[in-house]
């Protein structure tokens, strides 16, 4: 069934991604001849509007970050579909992934993964470079001043504080002007200022280029944010609890 022309009638976003009974399951027997199965997802279903912004918390060990990578094509799912902008993830092998990736896609990781032999003018450059973009600098600057750091652009990352290191892994994410954006647990290792002031970062240029963002946090503060929260808990979605919700409840209150 066509339903396009019907939402497109009623001026509803597409969908950008969508999650179909999603499992990951891996091998976690010390010997290759062995089998021993340890399911870490049970059966996924989502679907994300494009220009939304979803956060998905839940305990540690829950699943986040493997539905995470899933949903950003970094790894594959043991069963069900995943189709990001309508491309079918889980029938591709990595080089298809890696040209989806680079095309629409942006990763913010907590612990920044920038390449400590690059300064930060070449860490932002980098996707740009790969995608043989000639204006690769000049965007990489114009992305390092959005964020704050035009007079740090030749410094290498063991010179830059946390806050500003996870400043130049959200300038390098957004610099191919991703349609989506995937952050785990952006805030994580930053004090509670510095997470504010990316927190701000992140909605502001969701805002200003139209990405969508699916967010991983325990920051209740970033989780507000978000037009919708999921709850995972042992490798499935749940119904939060009163306490989390009133938790939550109070946090959006405060931040207005
Ligand atoms: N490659 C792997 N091999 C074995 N166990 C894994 C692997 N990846 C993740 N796990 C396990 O799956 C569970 C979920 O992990 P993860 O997705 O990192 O959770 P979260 O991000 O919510 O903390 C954890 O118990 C973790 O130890
Ligand atoms: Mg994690």
């Amino acid at each position: 069934m066509n339903t396009k022309p019907d939402l497109k009638a009623k001026n509803e976003p597409e969908t950008i991604l969508e999650c179909r009974n999603v499992t990951k399951s891996v091998n976690t027997a010390s010997n290759k001849t062995d089998e021993k199965s340890l399911t870490i997802l049970k059966a996924i279903d989502m679907q994300v509007k494009s220009g939304e912004s979803i956060a998905i918390i839940g305990a540690s060990g829950s699943g986040k970050t493997t539905l995470l990578s899933l949903l950003a094509g970094l790894d594959l799912p043991s069963s069900g579909e995943i189709y990001l902008k309508g491309l079918a993830l889980h029938q591709f092998d990595e080089e298809q992934r890696s040209k989806v990736r680079a095309d629409h896609v942006g990763f913010i990781f907590q612990s920044f993964l920038l390449i400590n032999s690059l300064t930060a003018l070449e860490n932002v450059m980098l996707p740009a470079e790969l995608a043989n973009d000639d204006n690769a600098k000049l965007k990489a600057m114009t992305m390092l001043e959005k964020v704050g750091l035009s007079d740090r652009v030749e410094h290498y990352p063991s010179q830059l504080s946390g806050g500003e290191q996870q400043r130049v892994a959200i300038a390098r994410a957004f610099i191919s002007n991703p349609d989506i954006l995937f952050a785990d647990e952006p805030t994580g290792n930053l004090d509670s200022k510095t997470g504010e002031t990316i927190t701000e970062l992140l909605f502001q240029l969701n805002q200003q280029q139209g990405t969508t963002l699916v967010l991983v946090t325990h920051d209740t503060k970033l989780a507000v944010r978000c037009q919708k929260q999921l709850t995972m808990d042992a490798g499935e979605f749940i119904q939060p609890s009163g306490a989390a919700l009133e938790q939550l409840t109070i946090n959006s209150v405060k931040a207005g």
